[in-house]
């Protein structure tokens, strides 16, 4: 199924299922009205008239400081299930708002577009008015980028916390009623604490409560995983007031998510249970990575030990592919913050744990490259080879920590030609990416190099069949599933012999492949006699 024709039910479902809930909006009145009273306990700064039939009307106010991946989809979602509450998305960023305010949103997301269409301009605002709506909301979530930080103390693992204390500090300076403020980026442990201090030492008799309310949406799947969360997690402080507004954040969600799978805990809980559920899921990319060296060393399939290891229930099916490595903006960073903290708190022993994950990741992208090199006589030198995706994942163009990026650099520095193709991507933020040091691309725009050098050796190309055309090899890095159809007949009579395909996510039949007459590399399955007879990579 094509994606544009996936894109086609998907909106028609939405809307079936829009209707549904239009239906279903008496139910929701009740609980949108118990939101408002709960917040007129809060004083006059919350609901400034008296009587009960204002406090109807009046529209509770949320703010979300920052329109990225997560702040834009996520408030999407609680504007188009919440029509009684008004959303503004605010950014510093001039073009990303005005993004989100047209046509060609600034990120790519199935389902993204429908629901931003149904609700954009009736309770969901996008802008860069951040302090006025900060000043009138009654609940500010922040979903700022947190990166590595690239200096001083802790640089290279510690989470770089400014944009998020200027977010604080600014939220201070603007306020003047109480405020929820909602911690949605992923913090280390104890931020909250911080950001507390901050807002209470600015505070001028205002009350904030803080909350932390982790996102664990996938990109690709984000409108999904927001309609369907297997678990929303909000923590408070367990005073009164504290335990107050985690309630009426929990009533939030209340309006579509089923309130058992609506998981309350202590403040640090929620913080660390982020980390610790990012630091689980790509452990165990490393775990199967680490078992694709094993089975190409011994003649094991990986498909076929995944399937049988996943077959127990205690494992459970889901995340055992092998890859080229995992990517994205979340999990390197998130693992090294971990280290971090497990460090700062006298645990070398359970940091070093945590690191072994990242340096699996970044074995498997060099052995990948080693196993491109190797297997075309040892050299790459001005040979073409056409890379088939970029982004982290399929149904994202996010290239955040992509594996494309270590693979690419690695052929680079062995003197490759790429041609590069991936259907989300574009050429300027390719040649960014190329051209950027580690670390850098979690910094908004205007902090990045202001003009990244072009990398000559690459070349960008909207089309699988033109980057291929001519090259000797084919390294695909993202699962898109389009690659799954291409014609690869075609493909081979217009490569250079003889002609290799590098499957790094193992998407491809390579046993079709082999017949039509390439040599196929899929991760973790048995080497071609080619592969085998060349020198070990490891
Ligand atoms: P992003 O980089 O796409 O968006 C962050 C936005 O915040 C940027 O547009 C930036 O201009 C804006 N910003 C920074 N400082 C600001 C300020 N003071 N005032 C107004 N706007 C400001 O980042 P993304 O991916 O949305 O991530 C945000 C947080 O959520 C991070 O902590 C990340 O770790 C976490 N997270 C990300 C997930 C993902 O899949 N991308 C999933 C779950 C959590």
């Amino acid at each position: 199924m094509s994606p544009r024709f996936s894109l086609g039910i998907y909106k028609l479902c939405h809307a079936l299922q829009f209707l549904h809930i239009t239906h279903k909006n008496l139910s929701f009145f009740s609980s949108a009205f118990s939101l408002a009273l709960f917040l007129s306990q809060k004083g006059p700064s919350f609901i400034s008239q008296g009587n009960l039939e204002r406090k109807k009307e009046r529209m509770v106010k949320i703010c979300c400081i920052g329109a990225g991946y997560v702040g834009g989809p996520t408030m999407a979602v609680i504007a188009l299930k919440c029509p009684s509450i008004e959303v503004a998305v605010v950014d510093i960023s001039k073009p990303r708002i005005a993004a989100w305010n047209s046509d060609q949103l600034p990120i790519y997301e199935p389902g993204l577009d429908a629901v931003v269409k149904e609700c954009r301009g009736r309770n969901l605002f996008f802008s860069t008015d951040v302090e006025k709506h900060v000043f009138e909301a009654d609940i500010v979530f922040v979903s700022v980028n947190t990166p590595t930080k690239t200096q001083g103390l802790g640089a290279g693992k510690a989470a770089d916390l400014t944009y998020w204390e200027s977010a604080a500090r600014m939220i201070a300076d603007v306020s003047k009623s109480d405020k929820i403020v909602v911690e949605k980026s992923t913090v280390p442990v104890k931020t909250a604490e911080a950001i507390e201090k901050i807002l209470t030492h600015n505070s001028k008799g205002i009350k904030f409560q803080i909350l932390s309310n982790p996102e664990f949406l996938a990109e690709g799947t984000a409108i999904e995983d927001l309609f369907k969360p297997d678990r929303v997690l909000i923590g408070g402080r367990e005073t009164p007031e504290g335990q107050k507004a985690l309630q009426t954040l929990k009533e939030v969600y209340a309006h579509w998510v089923p309130e058992e799978r609506i998981l309350t805990t202590n403040l640090w809980s929620a913080e660390l249970s982020k980390l610790a559920a990012n630091a689980f899921l790509a452990q165990r990319i490393s775990s199967v990575n680490a078992m694709s060296a094993l089975c190409e060393a011994t003649g094991a399939n990986i498909q076929q030990v995944s399937f049988a290891v996943g077959t127990d229930t205690r494992i459970g099916p889901k995340f055992l592919n092998a890859s080229v490595g995992f990517g994205g903006s979340c999990f390197q960073k998130d693992i090294l913050n971990l280290v971090y903290i497990c460090e700062c708190n006298g645990l070398p022993e359970v940091a070093e744990y945590w690191k072994q994950v990242i340096k699996i990741n970044d074995y498997q992208k060099s052995r990948f490259v080693n196993r491109v090199v190797s297997s075309m006589f040892n050299t790459v030198s001005s040979k073409k080879i056409a890379i088939l995706g970029f982004a982290f994942k399929k149904d994202t163009g996010d290239t955040r920590e992509t594996p494309a990026i270590d693979v690419c650099k690695g052929l680079l520095g062995d003197k490759a030609n790429l041609s590069i193709y991936d259907p989300q991507v574009t050429e300027d933020q390719i040649q960014r990416d190329l051209s950027m040091n580690k670390f850098d691309w979690d910094h908004p725009i205007h902090l990045q190099p202001t003009s990244p050098s072009t990398v000559k050796k690459v070349s960008v190309v909207w089309d699988a069949y033109e980057a291929t055309k001519d090259a000797h090899g084919i390294c695909m890095l993202t699962e898109w599933d389009e690659f799954k159809t291409l014609d690869y007949q075609r493909i081979y009579e217009n490569m250079q012999k003889p002609a290799f395909v590098f499957d790094g996510r193992n998407i491809v039949d390579a046993d079709k492949l082999r017949d039509i007459g390439f040599i196929v590399y899929s991760i973790g399955k048995p080497l071609d006699a080619w592969l085998k007879d060349m020198p070990a990579v490891a």
